[in-house]
């Protein structure tokens, strides 16, 4: 372990967390969205933010947009991109390269400006084109119902652990082909990685984090050795066919694994506690399960699993009302934007029969529009059929807990019964 690195990393972990407590409390909306009680109802801050003039100066030091036109015209436009004209990370101070504490594990094309997102992109895409999507939909649903069941038997069960969690890191072990053996440690580390994407609380978490990565990396470079020889039908074995690098392929592996991980267990989270709360979505759910890719819809718009990304210029360009001058950081804000009034009527009400629901920023946009939004939308729908077909008067119970991240809104803990 260096600890030259540790001491600075920590003397910045301090200033960091400090600072953000001090701005939440001064009043910076962005940074409020972390903390109670806002956290926990973020409507007005939502849209203090949207009618705030666009771009707004977060005191954090970015920008922000936060209206549905300006954060579709940010991911859309080319002249923004995901690194420094130094190829450092969005907002870090490290030159030229990955900041451990902004983004401490390295994600692969989702991190990467043409060229190099183009060819890692290209390389894996046609393993989720809406045709090999529809393939996987008999495992989706033998593992959903499997889940469910199992649920529905115990009848008073967390969702995320039993369910929300375990579906999609199955689904992704399957398509890259980890072995039924591995894939309880692949959970594990997947988790234990994705926990930590939205940044570091601590030096101890930095390094629970450095240890989960490295033996992540470790399974999937002893997989692909193996692949090598051993061909099978998945993405892995692509990757070794196509003699792709192993570092480079680690890397986007793991991307897979990270990226379509906890953003669809949150969906499904979202998406119970957001039905349920409000019922009546719910008790039209149950009523007619095959409208699950309406409540899909509805809650990628409503409360999507990934509330902003971030994009910086390479020269000054046009926002809204600023001129964006290189290498500044720019966030769209996601959950906002799904909340806008000049694309959705009464946005704050959760409706299974919105007619805009479908229009949302969920998925972001452009050239990073997410890779697996067919097999998240399939995931979602089938789960959540298979929830409301079984128990029709789910409802929570005490004990849910919300994940404290900016990044990613959900719950640690989100108990139910049925
Ligand atoms: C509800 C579930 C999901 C949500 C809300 C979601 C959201 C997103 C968002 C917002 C981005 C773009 C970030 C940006 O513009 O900077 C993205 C990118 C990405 N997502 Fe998803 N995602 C979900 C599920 C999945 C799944 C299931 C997979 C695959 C197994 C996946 C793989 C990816 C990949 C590879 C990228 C990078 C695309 C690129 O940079 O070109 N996602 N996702």
């Amino acid at each position: 372990m260096d600890l030259r690195r540790d001491v600075a990393l920590g003397a910045r972990l301090a200033v960091v967390r400090a600072g953000g407590f001090a701005l939440a409390l001064s009043g910076d909306p962005v940074l409020r969205l972390l903390y109670r009680p806002w956290i926990d109802d973020p409507a007005p801050l939502q849209r203090q933010l949207r009618e705030a003039a666009q771009p707004y100066a977060s005191r954090s030091g970015v920008l922000v947009v936060a209206t549905a036109a300006l954060c579709r015209e940010l991911v859309r436009d080319r002249r923004f991109l995901v690194r420094t004209r130094s190829g450092g990370s969005l907002g870090g101070s490290v030159e030229g390269g990955r900041d451990p504490l902004l983004e401490p594990v390295e994600l692969s094309f989702l991190g990467m400006d043409p060229p190099d997102h183009t060819r890692l992109r290209r390389l894996v895409g046609g393993f989720f084109t809406p045709a090999r999507v529809d393939a996987y939909e008999p495992l989706v649903v033998r593992l959903a119902e499997r889940l469910t069941d199992d649920a529905a038997r115990r009848g008073r069960f967390d969702l995320l652990a039993d369910v929300a969690t375990p579906l999609p890191v199955a689904v992704i072990a399957e398509i890259l082909g980890v072995p039924d053996a591995d894939a309880g440690a692949f959970a594990r580390w997947g988790q234990a990685v994705g926990a930590g994407l939205g940044g570091v609380r601590s030096l101890r978490a930095l390094h629970r984090l450095d240890a989960a990565v490295a033996e992540l990396r470790g399974l999937l470079g002893d997989l692909l050795e193996r692949r090598r020889h051993d061909p099978a039908d998945d993405l892995i074995s692509h990757l070794a066919a196509e003699d792709a690098d192993a570092q480079e392929a680690i890397s986007l592996a793991a991307l897979l694994l990270l990226a379509g991980f906890e953003t669809t267990s949150s969906l499904l989270a979202n998406a119970v506690a957001a039905m349920t709360d409000a019922r009546e979505p719910w008790a039209q759910l149950a009523a007619d399960p095959a409208r699950a890719g309406d409540a899909v819809e509805e809650t990628l718009r409503f409360e999507p699993p990934i509330q902003f990304t971030a994009r910086t210029p390479h020269e000054t360009v046009r926002l809204g009302e600023r001129d964006v001058a290189p290498d500044t950081v720019v966030m769209a804000m996601l959950g906002p934007a799904g909340r806008d009034p000049e694309v959705h009527a009464d946005p704050d009400v959760f409706d299974l029969d919105r007619p805009t629901k479908g229009e949302h920023l969920a998925f972001s946009g452009g050239i990073h529009y997410c890779l697996g939004a067919a097999l998240a939308r399939l995931e979602g729908r089938v789960a959540l059929g298979a929830l409301a077909e079984r128990m029709p008067t789910l409802h929570r119970v005490p004990g849910a807990v919300r994940r404290r991240s900016l990044l990613l809104r959900s719950y640690l803990r989100l108990p139910v019964a049925m």
